[in-house]
């Protein structure tokens, strides 16, 4: 179900009696911003748990147990450990699932090594710095890519237009939008996103997010290149769409290497 329509999530809920709702709290690519506290409401009333995936948004934007959720996951190799350098995850959970959580942690196994919890520990240290600029990157990007006379459409949390602005208003705090801004490049197709990714000459291309350089990923051909078109054109994952990772770099150099791969096209 689409998460931003919650009487077709009740709809679903009702028909298909599901144990839980996954959802992120700010979507990929495109950024939409559920109603957590509907939501969890809605969960409730079904007997369903609700897990939301808080990688995008991050505790320093959105803790979902605070808004009625029952697990809230991270991918911790994303903001969290913040350096691209270990793979990781976190749960909580309200002291109804925890147990549940530790029973599976311990049959399954997925346990960090030592490393790797040294790595995560270290990241989170200067977590909230790093996030903070990543957010503050992301808004100067989005407001420069509007004026843009090569990009088509730009999709960002602080948009007074956005599909779930009042959502957005009573979730996030002002001013911090996430790290993830989405842009439509106009009139391109698979060739033109080619030359333009293959133009950059700082930002990173990679299928992933959360890490200090700043990253950019081709939903179409990435993570979007198991969905059917039919799919795709209903969820609006568009061929000319373009997913940035902010990082924490000077917001002019991360605007240069954008502006010289879109020249290229
Ligand atoms: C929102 C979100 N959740 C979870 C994951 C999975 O993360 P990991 O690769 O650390 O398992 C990803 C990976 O891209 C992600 O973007």
């Amino acid at each position: 179900a689409d998460t931003n329509d919650l009487a077709a999530v009740e709809s679903k809920l009702a028909s298909f009696q599901p144990g839980c709702l996954l959802m992120e709290t700010i979507s990929n690519p495109l950024l939409r911003v559920g109603d957590l506290p509907a939501l969890a409401r809605l969960c409730r009333q079904a007997g369903a748990a609700l897990i939301v995936d808080n990688t995008f948004s991050t505790p320093l934007l959105a803790r979902p147990l605070e808004h009625g959720a029952d697990i809230s996951l991270h991918s911790s190799t994303k903001y969290l450990s913040g350096h691209g350098d270990t793979l990781g995850g976190l749960i909580t959970a309200t002291a109804e699932h925890f147990e549940t959580m530790r029973r599976l942690s311990r049959i399954n196994g997925p346990v960090l090594a030592p490393m790797e919890c040294y790595l995560t520990m270290r990241g989170i240290k200067t977590f909230a710095l790093r996030m903070e600029r990543q957010c503050e990157n992301a808004r100067v990007l989005a407001a420069w890519l509007r004026t843009h006379p090569a990009i088509e459409r730009v999709y960002y949390p602080d948009d007074p237009s956005h599909p779930d602005a009042a959502v957005i208003a009573r979730l996030l705090p002002p001013g911090l939008y996430g790290g993830m801004v989405s842009f439509e490049v106009a009139g391109a197709g698979k060739r033109e996103i080619f030359r333009f990714l293959d133009s950059l000459q700082m930002i990173v291309r990679a299928t992933s997010l959360g890490d200090v350089h700043t990253m950019a990923l081709y939903p179409w051909i990435s993570s979007h290149r198991d969905v059917s078109p039919a799919l795709k054109a209903e969820m609006g994952i568009r061929e000319n769409l373009v997913r940035l990772s902010a990082g924490i770099e000077h917001v002019d150099d991360i605007k240069e290497d954008l502006a010289r791969a879109l020249r290229a096209l």
